[in-house]
């Protein structure tokens, strides 16, 4: 009844990889930047509190929870958080460190980096631990070796494939040898997912790309968001790290973004 055409699309269904909707990270900073601005919305509806962190930031707080349960943080003493993009990850590192231990935030986005700061300053606790940097994951500022612990959620996914490897490279470089880094994206590695749950996975993301690719979903963005488009999309991200220098998964586990699948990766980095 099917043929191999058709059995071959069905086969594709939830693991196509997709490019991402801008060329360069450049375009993509620059929506970044209107985003961390005002919201069209906000113009009708007064007073909005910021929609972007509250759409998107409250998604990705259940990964983003998850990511950071289970490994030990008191032996990383300098830890860098890359992407902060609405500073909730990065507050959640603040609370599970203690003195002594440093975090640098990093984001190439000025406007995002301030709304990352904005929202630390609203919690109310010291966080003089925290130096921010607008920096690209391309092309990190810090020494060879520097950093004890890397952490990073849903920017790999957001970059063009040629620039993963290098933020890869990057990110190797700067990390000391046992050094870790724990790092989420949307995923389409779901060769451990067993039964109903890998289709229901593998049809969300295909629904997921079928808006992206086609900008089907984007008018409503564009009114919401003052144009932005939403940049993360599935990727085969563990095929990327095992291809990068001296790196090791040493473990990953399934989460969600709304009813989206995302991959949280355990990554150390080896002596040689
Ligand atoms: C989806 S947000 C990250 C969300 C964040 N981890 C959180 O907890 O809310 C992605 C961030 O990556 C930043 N970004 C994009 N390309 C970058 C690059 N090449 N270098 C550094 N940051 C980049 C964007 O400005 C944005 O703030």
């Amino acid at each position: 009844m099917i043929g191999p055409y058709m059995r071959k699309q069905m086969a594709m269904i939830g693991y196509k990889q997709i490019p991402v909707w801008y060329p360069t990270s450049k375009e993509i900073i620059d929506d970044f930047e209107r985003v961390g601005k005002q919201f069209r919305i906000s113009r009708f509806v007064p007073n909005i509190p910021p929609l972007y962190d509250w759409i998107m930031g409250f998604y990705e707080r259940l990964s983003n929870r998850s990511a950071l349960k289970g490994p030990v943080f008191e032996n990383a003493l300098e830890i860098i958080d890359v992407g902060v993009g609405t500073g909730y990850l990065l507050h959640q590192l603040l609370k599970m460190t203690k003195d002594g231990q440093h975090i640098t935030a990093v984001d190439l986005s000025p406007k995002m980096l301030t709304n990352a700061r904005q929202y630390i300053e609203k919690q109310n606790e010291p966080s003089d631990r925290i130096d921010y940097y607008q920096v690209d994951c391309r092309k990190m500022v810090w020494p060879d070796n520097f950093f004890d612990l890397y952490v990073s959620s849903y920017l790999f996914d957001l970059l063009p494939e040629d620039e993963v490897q290098s933020a890869i490279s990057e990110m190797a470089r700067i990390l000391k040898p046992g050094g870790m880094a724990i790092l989420v994206t949307m995923t389409t590695e779901l060769g451990d997912v067993v039964g109903t749950k890998r289709y229901f996975y593998r049809l969300m993301n295909e629904l997921y790309c079928f808006g992206y690719r086609g900008g089907r979903w984007n008018p409503l963005w564009q009114f919401m968001f003052d144009g932005y488009a939403p940049h993360c999309r599935p990727i085969a991200f563990g095929g990327c790290l095992r291809k990068g220098p001296g790196l090791k998964i040493a473990y990953s586990k399934l989460s969600r973004v709304s009813l989206f699948p995302v991959r949280i990766y355990y990554v150390i980095k080896t002596d040689h």
